[in-house]
């Protein structure tokens, strides 16, 4: 990996949870061009099957093995799975972890954390020394193939985005601009607090609103 220009580098990217958010990012970094190992789902042939999908450089791997040679991990998982993820895992200590993952509670209808910390902060303090960023989170799995197959359109929809550690954001801002949306840096991992609870208004508007999950976010800057 490239220190000059990380947005062109390929990156070895470990997958934690292979599911709706991991499988969809997984396969798009992939066909980026970066090299991914799927891993965390609760069977093998599944994390087989995406690997050979993803027709990149991509295959399957248990949580350790996706871990241990990576630059970046995603974490995409329940939050009541995250000590089981993390433990498989192992060290993640300089990696750039990009959190998707929500504190939801078991049911998936409240956050279990919020006001005073967010769930990306929690991550954060179970791994101090890795690059933690909260990024993807705040759309849904159903918009992310949309986005990327319209990659090369103006008006790409935005992705707000948050850590502590300058580096690891810049990483992730290539990343997501290779998903096919336009970063929009909110600040630091504190800022979560927020971006979390916003994603629960884009669950509502995909989920429980009319028009179907296929949604995005555009901010738009007016004046000078
Ligand atoms: N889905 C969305 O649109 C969305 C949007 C924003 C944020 N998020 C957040 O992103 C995170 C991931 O969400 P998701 O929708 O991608 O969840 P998901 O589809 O349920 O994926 C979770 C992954 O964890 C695996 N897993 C669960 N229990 C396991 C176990 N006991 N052993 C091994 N693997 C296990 C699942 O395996 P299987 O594949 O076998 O089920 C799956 O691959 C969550 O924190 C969620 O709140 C989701």
């Amino acid at each position: 990996m490239s220190e000059a220009s990380p947005w062109e580098s390929t990156m070895r990217i470990g997958i934690l949870g292979s599911g709706l958010m991991g499988g969809k990012l997984g396969t798009i970094f992939a066909r980026a061009g970066h090299e991914v190992v799927f891993s965390y789902a609760r069977s093998e042939k599944k994390l087989e099957k995406l690997a050979r999908d993803a027709k990149g450089k991509a295959r399957s791997g248990t949580p350790g093995e996706a871990a241990q040679n990576a630059d970046a991990v995603l974490l995409a998982v329940h939050w009541l799975r995250f000590d089981e993820v993390l433990k498989e895992a192992g060290n993640l200590s300089g990696k750039l972890v990009v959190t998707c993952s929500m504190p939801m509670n078991e049911d998936n209808t409240e956050l279990v954390v919020a006001d005073t910390s967010s769930g990306a902060e929690e991550l954060a303090k179970r791994i101090p020394k890795a690059r933690v960023v909260a990024a993807f989170g705040t759309v849904p799995s159903e918009v992310l193939f949309g986005v990327y197959e319209a990659k090369r359109k103006a008006n790409r929809p935005s992705l707000v985005y948050c850590g502590d550690d300058r580096r690891g954001k810049d990483l992730a801002a290539g990343l997501i601009r290779d998903v096919g949306f336009d970063p929009v840096d909110a600040g630091l991992l504190r800022i979560a607090r927020f971006t979390e609870p916003f994603t629960m208004l884009v669950a509502q508007l995909a989920y429980e609103r009319t028009g179907g999950p296929e949604l995005a976010y555009r901010f738009e800057r007016f004046g000078k």
